[in-house]
């Protein structure tokens, strides 16, 4: 007796189960790997897999906590990613986006719940990452002055019509990390700039430096601190410089002049040798002979 009612129970029970979890999922696959891919605050909300035709995705995002909004471009679309970077504008707040396994454009059903997969949090302020920035490389005359002329990456925001970057965005929370080292060695150094001109005085002179930089953030949380490292660039060394400094003309002006200036001396040192043996001739001729 205790047997059978327990087994009724069991069977009840993984009905319900069964059933409620046949109606979550409903007729459609749900999207999986939902993911934030954001770069220099160009945000895209990204799943898999590619529809079949029998089904579509739509996306539906709020700030944690706030109402759902829909962008047009992603209502029952055959994509799978989605262009938020316009719709995001707290970029302080933190937004999650459900994406929707719904019927295609266009057909009907009789469904008015659909299977959805949520995406993590995202911050864009705190979690963008930063792409890597450009910069020009200068050298004092001296050579006792490198200069490093950093240019901040734009970003995909706007204001009033003008493109932002992240110094408009960061302020004074952005510097920017410079790597360098000497080109014949591989040892490290860095040095933490706040600034977009960053003068750097203690290197070696003569010495061939190389130099990457990065975003650096470190108001973020440690690993989203450092952006993208740019390209490297290196400094020229001072042993081949004499054909850089001076220009052919000079240089071949400067070797006739000491052809010329040897030449002359040459010359010179041959007519007084000349004057000198003819006077050492002449005068012994005409010294009176004392030991004679
Ligand atoms: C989701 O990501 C995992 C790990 O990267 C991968 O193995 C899986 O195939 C992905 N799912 C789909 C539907 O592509
Ligand atoms: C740096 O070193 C590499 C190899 O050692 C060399 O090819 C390159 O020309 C050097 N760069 C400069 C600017 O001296």
């Amino acid at each position: 007796m205790q047997t059978v009612r327990l087994a009724a129970a069991l069977f009840f029970f993984s009905s319900v189960l069964l059933l409620s979890a046949q109606s979550a999922s409903g007729s459609y696959p749900r999207a999986q790997n939902v993911t934030w891919k954001s770069t220099n605050f160009k945000t895209i909300l990204a799943w898999e897999p590619k529809p079949s035709a029998e089904y579509s995705y739509t996306v539906e995002f709020s700030k944690v906590g706030g109402d759902k909004q829909r962008k047009p471009h992603c209502i029952r679309s055959s994509g799978t990613v989605c262009d938020l970077s316009s719709s995001l504008t707290e970029l302080d707040a933190y937004y999650t986006a459900d994406v929707l396994s719904e019927p295609p454009l266009g057909a009907n059903s009789d469904l008015t719940e659909f299977p959805y997969t949520s995406s993590p949090r995202f911050c864009p302020y705190k979690e963008t990452d930063i792409g890597k920035p450009d910069f020009k490389l200068e050298v004092s005359e001296d050579k006792k002055k490198t200069t490093l002329y950093v240019t901040d990456p734009l970003t995909a925001l706007f204001k009033d019509g003008s493109q932002l970057n992240i110094r408009d965005i960061f302020s004074d929370q952005l510097q920017y990390r410079v790597t360098y080292r000497k080109n014949k060695s591989t040892g490290k150094k860095v040095h933490d700039a706040k600034t977009n001109v960053i003068e750097l005085t203690g290197l070696d002179r003569g010495e061939s430096y190389c130099f990457y930089i990065q975003a650096y953030i470190p108001s973020r949380s440690v690993d989203k601190q450092l952006g993208e490292v740019s390209q490297t660039q290196c400094s020229n060394d001072d042993s081949k410089s004499i054909l850089e400094v001076y220009s052919v003309g000079v240089i071949a002006a400067a070797i006739f002049l000491i052809l010329l200036l040897v030449g002359l001396i040459i010359a010179v040192s041959v007519i007084c040798c000349r004057r000198r043996r003819k006077a050492l001739k002449s005068g012994k001729e005409g010294l009176p002979l004392r030991d004679v």
